[in-house]
């Protein structure tokens, strides 16, 4: 092949990539996925956020503000002031991965997967570091209301604090019930919790 001719097929590409619209995008999508399950083809229905999130150029800071505008809106806090629930309960969703995909049963709980991410209980050494390590969550950071509140609108919309994070928003996106969340919050602030030893 002459270099004339790689040349043209490099730039060919690259004005290819950069002139394929979000709705090309989406059409490739929708004719290679078939729905399955509850994995049902709304999904690929992305939201301002995603959008914002999918273009793969840097976000300005008036996008950033909207994402972060949006996503706190969203936040529901427990209506009854309770955040904390059962530690046990909290560790097997932060351990369990199901949930949401086409095989799984939408009747049955989903996980929270945080170990793909989190560091958590010490025990435990297979984890993910996407995210930071919570290990001694609530040992180094005490419960005060503050915390709670905080680290409630964290689990239940990552994207009020960080955009386009790659954390799940569990709340926003009923991927966690308030009672899971309230699980997942005490394996983090009990002080019997294995996060805390
Ligand atoms: C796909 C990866 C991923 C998963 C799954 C995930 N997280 Fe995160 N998490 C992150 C990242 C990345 C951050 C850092 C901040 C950000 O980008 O939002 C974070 C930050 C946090 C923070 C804030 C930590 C701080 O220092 O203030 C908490 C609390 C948290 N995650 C809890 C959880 C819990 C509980 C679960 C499971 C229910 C979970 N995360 C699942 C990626 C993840």
């Amino acid at each position: 092949m002459t270099k004339t001719r790689v040349l043209s097929i490099a730039l060919c590409l690259a004005c290819a990539a950069g002139a394929a619209s979000a709705a090309d995008v989406k059409s490739v999508l929708l004719s290679s996925f078939t729905p399955k399950g509850q994995a049902t083809l709304d999904r690929l229905d992305q939201d301002a956020t995603q959008k914002a999130c999918s273009t793969g150029a840097p976000l300005s800071g008036e996008a950033a503000a909207k994402i972060i505008a949006d996503n706190t809106a969203t936040i529901r806090y427990p209506a009854d002031g309770q955040y904390l629930g059962d530690w046990k309960n909290g560790d097997k969703i932060a351990q369990t991965g199901t949930g949401l995909q086409s095989s799984d049963d939408p009747a049955k709980p989903s996980g929270g997967n945080c170990y793909a991410c989190h560091q958590l209980a010490e025990a435990e050494i297979a984890y993910g570091t996407i995210g930071p390590s919570l290990k001694q969550y609530g040992k180094l950071r005490g419960n005060s209301e503050s915390m709670l509140k905080y680290t409630w609108a964290k689990i239940y919309n990552a994207q009020a604090f960080m955009p386009c994070s790659t954390m799940p928003r569990f709340g926003h996106k009923n991927i966690l019930t308030e009672q899971q969340i309230r699980d997942v919050m005490a394996l983090l602030f009990d002080p019997a919790s294995p996060v805390n030893q």
